[in-house]
C-alpha cells in the first residue's frame, strides 16, 4: 500500500502554483508587504519561485528548494527583514485569499492553513 503525499493530494505543481503566483500578486500590490521583497522583477520573480518550491517539498513533493536552496532555516533566512504584526497580518490575508481561491476541500483548506497561520506566527522577528 502506497502512501499518497499531501502534495498529490491537492493536486501536486500545479496547485502549488497558482498559490503561490496569486500570493505574490497581492505582494506586489501590498504597500506594507511590498518594500521587503525584491525591488529588481527578475529577482521578484525568483522569490515566487523560491517560496513555492519550499512549500512542494514542505508537503511531500519534490526536493527541488533543498537541493537549491540547502536547509530551509527559516528564522535565519527572515532575519534580515522587519516582520512584526502587521506584516505577518499582512501576510497571512494575502496567503489566504490565494488558499480559498483554490477551492480545496474543507479539511485540506484546514490542514494547509493551520500550518501557514502556525509558521507565520513563528516567523515574527519584531
Ligand atoms: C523569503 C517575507 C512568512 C517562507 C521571504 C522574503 C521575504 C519574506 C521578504 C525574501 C524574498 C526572497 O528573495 O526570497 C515574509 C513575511 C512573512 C513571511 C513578511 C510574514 C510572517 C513566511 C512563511 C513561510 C515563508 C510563513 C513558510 C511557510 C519563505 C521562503 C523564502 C522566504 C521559503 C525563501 C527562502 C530562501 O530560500 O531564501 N519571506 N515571509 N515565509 N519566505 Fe517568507
Amino acid at each position: 500500500e502506497q502512501t499518497v503525499s499531501f502534495y498529490e493530494q491537492i493536486g501536486g505543481e500545479e496547485t502549488f502554483r497558482r498559490l503561490v503566483r496569486r500570493f505574490y500578486e497581492g505582494v506586489a500590490g501590498d504597500p506594507v508587504l511590498r518594500p521587503l521583497y525584491p525591488q529588481d522583477e527578475e529577482e521578484f520573480a525568483r522569490a515566487e519561485e523560491r517560496l513555492r518550491l519550499f512549500l512542494m517539498q514542505y508537503w511531500g513533493g519534490p526536493r527541488t528548494y533543498s537541493e537549491q536552496r540547502g536547509h530551509p532555516r527559516l528564522r535565519m533566512r527572515h532575519a534580515p527583514f522587519v516582520i512584526g504584526e502587521r506584516e505577518r497580518d499582512a501576510w497571512l490575508k494575502h496567503m489566504g485569499d490565494a488558499l480559498r481561491e483554490l477551492n480545496l476541500p474543507p479539511e485540506q483548506e484546514k490542514t494547509f492553513w493551520d500550518y501557514l497561520v502556525y509558521a507565520a506566527h513563528s516567523l515574527v522577528n519584531a
